[in-house]
């Protein structure tokens, strides 16, 4: 069974209090927030203030997916909000090595973000040092995008490179996670779903959180 953390960024903005009071009272297990800074990707969504309000609110562990060109400047801000997940691109950082070490160094799981067209391959080297892996089954700035098939195949692949290295690392998906495309990816291999849009367009959200995380391989 997977975790399921579901994306802010579908949530009513106008109407976050309430959202969130729904999210501690479903089964999910952590609040995924998108943050986007407009040059990463083509999309600017919210950043501290906002997320601090929603730090103050949120009952589960935060699981935060930096889309910004050099996230190693946020680490501590991150950190303060307490959260347990820094998700950041590997396209976006240049020392990776580095900046894996120092979210470890302030005690947060080091997760790495792959976009659709970057190769699991990549993380050949770095794979033992890290918590997490999250793939990208959309391309990054949007909610409610179409998913991208290939992230079942490149999910195996992922799960294949754990195996062999002897890694930690859990498999998170982003993107178009919906149950069809979540039962096929838990099959794969993948431990975390990310859900915004199948969620908070779900005309019974918590039933959709509980279904997500009732999936399970070969039901
Ligand atoms: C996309 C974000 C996702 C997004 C997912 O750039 O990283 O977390 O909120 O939304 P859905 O589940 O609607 O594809
Ligand atoms: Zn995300």
């Amino acid at each position: 069974m997977p975790l399921v953390s579901p994306s802010l960024l579908s949530a009513d903005f106008g109407h976050l209090s309430r959202d969130i009071e729904m999210l501690n009272q479903s089964e999910c297990d952590w609040f995924h927030l998108d943050v986007m800074d407009g040059v990463f990707v083509p999309n600017i969504s919210f950043g501290f203030p906002v997320m601090e309000a929603m730090a103050r609110d949120a009952r589960k562990p935060l699981d935060v997916h930096l889309m910004i060109v050099q996230p190693e400047k946020f680490i501590r801000e991150v950190k303060a909000l307490g959260a347990k997940v820094m998700n950041v691109h590997y396209e976006a950082c240049t020392h990776l090595h580095r900046v894996v070490q120092q979210i470890k160094a302030e005690g947060m799981m080091a997760g790495v973000t792959l976009n659709p067209h970057t190769p699991v391959s990549v993380l050949e080297e770095i794979i033992p040092d890290l918590d997490l892996v999250m793939l990208m089954s959309v391309n990054p700035g949007f909610g409610g995008q179409k998913f991208i098939e290939h992230a079942v195949d490149k999910t195996r692949r992922l799960r294949e490179l754990i195996l062999r290295t002897g890694s930690h690392a859990l498999i998170e998906i982003d993107g178009g996670v919906n149950r069809q495309t979540g039962q096929r990816l838990v099959e794969a291999g993948a431990d975390v779903l990310v859900a915004g849009s199948a969620v908070f367009r779900a005309p019974d959200p918590k039933a959709e959180i509980a279904a997500l995380r009732a999936l399970a391989p070969h039901s």
